[in-house]
């Protein structure tokens, strides 16, 4: 094969690499981004030993006390790069209405005129020469098992070595990928930079990162650019870019659906098992639903993980819906993780984790708001400052900003499900939908029917968190927790989904059951009435008991609805007053609910399934009734 040799940089491909388009693409944006050099990952240990070495000598990393947290790291970021952007997120297709309105969106031509080529006024393209005096790591990924017939494979081109460690424990990553593609594979090409390039002497920063975003998707080429950001999913292109936006639009062309789920294993006593996919927006509770141990007294129920993020959802020839988890590991909220919330979470974060933006203490360990009660006298902030309680009382300063994350392997999970990488997938028995409100929606309801259920998770109202930059706790409507990461048109994307349940229907399958939750209703002092976390193992057990045909419920003008006396209240101190409060239906409420979801209807009009305001329509009658 030919190898091409750049002017001044070698391409270093290793023998191993046969796929001449993919050493062509790297040799071209390692020209237009001007990299000093490039360097294949192979996916090894030894190679992730080597890189973090050198994230420590670069003072991007510091190395936790190997005593106390073994093989494990501190990474603070920017202040200024803490979460995803939004607002700099674009979805490129040729035609805006294929966006829609919900997404930014620019011209493909516009774009890359802006990113690759520069402008007509003669200002460079972004991309132009944003390596200098970096390395281009090539870093091979498998979404979803490697070479199973459902994955899907890309390679990320980046300039921080935070990115290749964090990619080499979020997918499969490395040579065997290179090995599945062979020589002329498909794969989606993911281009990232942090935007800081290095002029001859120029000393580097901690963090490097530009005030310039843009997180882009080419929909119809397939392809992602991401700059200036090098945090979390602006930066890990597998995740919401690929696995997300990307993969939503392979899902609307092939008839699957790629989705901001959790998916669990839940096994009853008598040793029956359900399989439940979960969508809740960004730190609403995924990570912790997906792992969750039942509280004592429902004894012989068991939680499994099968994913904690995304899920890749594909009718098989049984007629049910099957379930993938594209990622290898979690890119997991930290705050209010403890070993009461989530036993299984921290147990997962003993050793081989990668943590950023959470404080140190003294003694070269972590903590985060909400690990221990009583926090430690004195901690380094994520910011670098000291921080002790009494700073934190009079400033209101976070000692873990809380967007902060750790990034750890599925493997470290004790409550891993034995079938979490199959290839085949695990069959859905039901989908729950959950945001996160304060007031008016209840605990749990069931709709009657697919249409039903696709309506509550279209409309589904969030408060907003720091998982966003500019999440501020206020509502806003956030269909299917997919909002951020709809790669289409969201009308086309309801429509999607009700496709697919007639389709399924016609063919005679079991749909899943389809619910909406809220573990997060407040009373009048302010705090959760929900105690939430293992607790939600009650609601599950309704669930999966409505899907037996067991559980007993009550209709009301939306759903169905449990009773106090219709759930299992062993070991756990709830009146039915509390019960009340979590479940209790303003009219005057939903008034205004159901004016919200007129609005979103506005907004989505074009293209909008009729069934929806039909739905709608329904729902109103029934609340006046
Ligand atoms: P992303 O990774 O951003 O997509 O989020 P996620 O949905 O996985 O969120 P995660 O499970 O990490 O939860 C984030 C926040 O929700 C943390 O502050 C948790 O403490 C809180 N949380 C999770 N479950 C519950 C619950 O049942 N009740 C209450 N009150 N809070 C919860
Ligand atoms: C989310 O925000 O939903 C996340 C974290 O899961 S990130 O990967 O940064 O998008
Ligand atoms: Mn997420």
């Amino acid at each position: 094969m030919n190898r091409p040799v750049l002017e001044g940089v070698r391409l270093n491909a290793p023998a191993y690499v046969r796929h001449a388009k993919l050493v062509d693409w790297v040799a071209r944006m390692a020209a237009l981004t001007e990299a000093s050099d490039v360097y294949w990952c192979d996916g090894s240990d030894a190679e992730y030993d080597r890189l973090c070495e050198v994230l420590v000598a670069a003072g991007t990393f510091k190395r936790l006390n190997p005593a106390l947290r073994p093989n494990s790291y501190l990474a603070c970021s920017s202040p200024s790069d803490v979460a995803r952007v939004e607002d700099r997120t674009f979805i490129c297709s040729e035609r805006q209405e294929d966006a829609g309105p919900t997404n930014n969106w620019m011209a493909p031509a516009e774009m890359r005129a802006l990113l690759q080529t520069g402008r007509a006024d003669g200002t460079p393209g972004l991309f132009q020469g944003c390596m200098r005096g970096r390395t281009m790591y090539v870093v091979p990924f498998s979404m979803g098992p490697l070479g199973s017939p459902i994955a899907h494979i890309g390679v990320e081109l980046s300039d921080s070595a935070y990115v290749a460690v964090n990619m080499k424990i979020m997918t499969r990553m490395g040579r065997a990928v290179l090995d599945v593609l062979g020589g002329d594979g498909a794969f989606v090409p993911c281009m990232h930079s942090v935007g800081a390039p290095l002029e001859p002497g120029q000393a580097d920063v901690a963090w490097p990162c530009n005030p310039t975003k843009y997180i882009v998707h080419y929909p119809e080429t397939q392809e992602i650019w991401s700059y200036g950001s090098g945090y979390g999913g602006n930066a890990l292109l597998g995740k919401k870019c690929f696995a997300l936006r990307i993969a939503s639009t392979m899902g609307r062309d092939q008839g699957w659906l790629a989705e901001h789920m959790l998916v669990l294993g839940v096994t009853s006593p008598a040793g029956r098992k359900y399989h439940v996919a979960a969508a809740f927006p960004s730190a609403c509770g995924k990570t912790n639903f997906a792992m969750l141990i039942p509280p004592s007294g429902m004894h012989g129920w068991k939680v499994t993980t099968i994913g904690d993020d995304i899920a890749w959802i594909k009718p098989q020839t049984d007629g049910r819906l099957h379930a993938i988890n594209p990622e290898a590991g979690y890119f997991g909220v930290a705050p209010g993780t403890n070993d009461k919330t989530n036993p299984n979470c921290m147990a997962s974060l003993k050793r081989d984790v990668i943590f950023t933006n959470v404080a140190l203490t003294d003694d070269g360990d972590v903590w985060w708001e909400g690990m221990t009660d009583t926090p430690p006298a004195h901690l380094i902030d994520w910011q670098g400052k000291d921080w002790t309680p009494e700073i934190a009382a009079k400033t209101g300063a976070k000692a873990a900003h809380p967007n902060s994350r750790f990034t750890v392997a599925a493997t470290n999970n004790p409550a891993l499900d034995p079938e979490w990488d199959n290839p085949a997938g695990v069959p859905l028995d039901a989908f729950i939908f959950g945001g996160r409100r304060s007031t008016t929606v209840p605990l749990v309801t069931e709709a009657r029917n697919w249409i039903e259920g696709v309506y509550m998770a279209a409309t589904m109202g969030s408060e907003t968190t720091a998982a966003m930059v500019g999440g501020n706790g206020a509502v806003r409507r956030d269909p299917f927790a997919m909002l951020p990461f709809m790669g289409y048109n969201m009308s086309d994307y309801f429509q999607h989904w009700l496709d697919l349940g007639e389709r399924l229907e016609r063919a005679g399958a079991a749909l899943p059951k389809i619910f909406c939750v809220n573990w997060f209703r407040k009373g009048p002092d302010g705090k959760f009435v929900w105690p939430g976390y293992g607790e939600n193992m009650r609601v599950l057990e309704w669930m999966v008991g409505r899907v037996a045909g067991s559980a007993q419920g009550r209709h009301n003008p939306f759903g169905i609805t449990p009773r106090y006396e219709d759930i299992n209240w062993d070991g756990l101190a709830f009146s039915p007053a509390q019960f009340e409060q979590v479940t209790s239906i303003d009219r005057a409420a939903w008034l205004a609910e159901l004016g919200m979801h007129g609005a979103l209807f506005e907004q989505l009009s074009h293209h909008l399934p009729a069934a929806m305001t039909a739905t709608k329509a329904d729902m109103e009658a029934r609340l006046a009734a």
